[in-house]
């Protein structure tokens, strides 16, 4: 693209500056406490999408969160790219474990990162990949090169499980019509093998309550005698796998797409160093679905969980007592072709016939998605591909991810759209864990990358 390169060496201070502004704010969307800053954040955004050339752009109230939409629609029989992300942080907890505090970023390099990282919540998970795409607009808008139309649909409830933007986007597909959606809310294998993401994994979350007598109880009059709740539950926990880490919920595989050897041939071909994996984790060994590589397991294959798990006494010292209830937080990924309701109902009729006599069982859904795969045929995924050939010297990798973006599914169903996942972090980046950080070079490689989709996107379409 004509002077991309000395159009962000001109401008790479700002760019940087301006991320590290949203960064400040603590837009943490599962935390009552900062609900004014994640609607400030969203104020912020829509301030910024003004300035990099959008012609419209408006606050969407929504039960929770709002939407910022934004356009810049230049001819309507150009093709229309909608550009997703989500300004909404995971807490920062444990807070303890920060070398320095979530939201004053810092920049520090890296052994990955020798050029230097930015540390701060939400540096890679979302906020610095979205405004990858900000600033790719005003490069193209500055410019005059922006060959086709845009929009922007950044949401503030990502995290939480997008509880809002579906209703959202069932009541305005007119106005988020486009012609493939693009997301950098992703990774890739590392700096030297650029890929692009063609899956994501399906979601179903649950919690489960196991409650035995009416209160909690000494464990010297009562114990042996009653059911523990705690040791109940960890029991039906236990027995969720087999002896070959196979989940154990009848019917939970029955619609799991096997990969032909072929397919998994293939998939092998990623560089990847089992030592180095072990190294960076610090574990002897890795573990897992029998049968599977770590790739698959991480990928292709689903899963099953414990997020969470409490019960009981864990204060200072001891204490004698047997808790009258215990209780968990389960996730389970799910690949393409299962569906996540359905799956959460096996779990449910599943985890209430193992409870035995004596306790009560409650299984509490909280959120899900559907798994998502996208084919390498496509015009998208080939712009998107011809981007980072001009960018990394290399033809990208498509990669199957293990995260979870539920909503993508959801655009494909209601806007009949393919979504491109151009993402830019490493999975070393720390999203979600204390010290998250995304490196200053693929900060700046995204905004030149981005650019080039539009202009390819649009080329293939004519
Ligand atoms: N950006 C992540 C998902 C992701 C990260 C996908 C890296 C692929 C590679 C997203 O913000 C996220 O954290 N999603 C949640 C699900 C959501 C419903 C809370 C997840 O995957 O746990
Ligand atoms: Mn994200
Ligand atoms: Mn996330």
């Amino acid at each position: 693209m004509h002077g991309i390169q000395s159009y962000i060496e001109t401008h790479k201070d700002r760019f940087l500056n301006e991320l590290l502004d949203l960064l400040k704010i603590p837009s943490v969307s599962a935390d009552s406490a900062f609900i004014d800053d994640v609607f400030n954040t969203a104020d912020v955004i829509k301030v910024r999408l003004l300035e990099a050339g959008c012609d419209h752009v408006e606050i969407c109230e929504t039960d929770g969160f709002p939407i910022v939409y934004g356009e810049k629609i230049i001819d309507a029989s150009l093709p229309t790219v909608l550009v997703y992300g989500h300004y909404d942080v995971q807490p920062a907890d444990p807070i303890e474990l920060w070398d320095s505090p979530p939201y004053e970023p810092v920049i520090k390099p890296t052994e990955l990162h020798p050029d230097g990282a930015i540390f701060a919540r939400g540096a890679c998970d979302d906020k610095g990949q979205m405004y990858m795409h900000v600033k790719a607009l005003e490069f193209l808008t500055s410019t005059n090169q922006l060959p086709c139309n845009v929009k922007f649909m950044i949401e503030g409830e990502e995290e939480v499980g997008s509880v809002n933007l579906s209703t959202f986007v069932k009541n305005n597909r007119d106005k988020l019509k486009n012609d493939v959606i693009l997301i950098s809310d992703t990774g890739m294998i590392a700096k030297d093998v650029p890929s692009i993401t063609t899956g994501l994994r399906g979601l179903s979350y649950v919690e489960v309550e196991v409650t035995g007598p009416n209160r909690d109880l000494h464990s010297g009059l009562y114990g042996g005698a009653v059911a523990n709740p705690i040791n109940i539950l960890t029991k039906m926990i236990a027995s969720l796998h087999d002896e070959n880490n196979h989940i154990t919920i009848p019917g939970f595989y029955d619609k799991v797409e096997e990969l032909s050897d072929a397919e998994r041939a293939e998939m092998a071909k990623a560089p990847f160093s089992l030592e180095k994996y072990k190294a960076a984790l610090d574990i002897d060994a890795v573990y897992g679905e029998h049968g599977f590589t770590t790739n698959e397991r991480n990928s292709i294959r689903p899963t099953l969980d414990v997020n969470g798990i409490w019960g009981g006494y864990i204060g200072e010292g001891a204490k004698t007592v047997i808790a009258s209830q215990a209780f968990a937080k389960i996730s389970m990924r799910l690949v393409p072709n299962q569906d996540w309701e359905e799956i959460t109902q096996l779990f449910k009729t599943h985890f209430e016939s193992i409870a035995p006599e004596g306790v009560k069982v409650k299984v509490i859904p909280h959120h899900g998605g559907q798994g998502y795969v996208t084919p390498i045929d496509s015009i998208g995924y080939q712009a998107a591909s011809k981007a980072y050939q001009d960018t990394f010297g290399k033809t990208p990798i498509p990669q199957r991810s293990g995260g979870s973006i539920p909503i993508v599914a959801l655009f494909e169903q209601e806007l009949k759209s393919k979504t491109i996942l151009m993402g830019f972090g490493l999975d070393s980046d720390a999203i979600h864990s204390p010290n998250e950080h995304f490196g200053l070079w693929n900060y700046y490689k995204g905004i030149e990358t981005i650019p080039l989709f539009y202009k390819y996107f649009t080329e293939l379409n004519s």
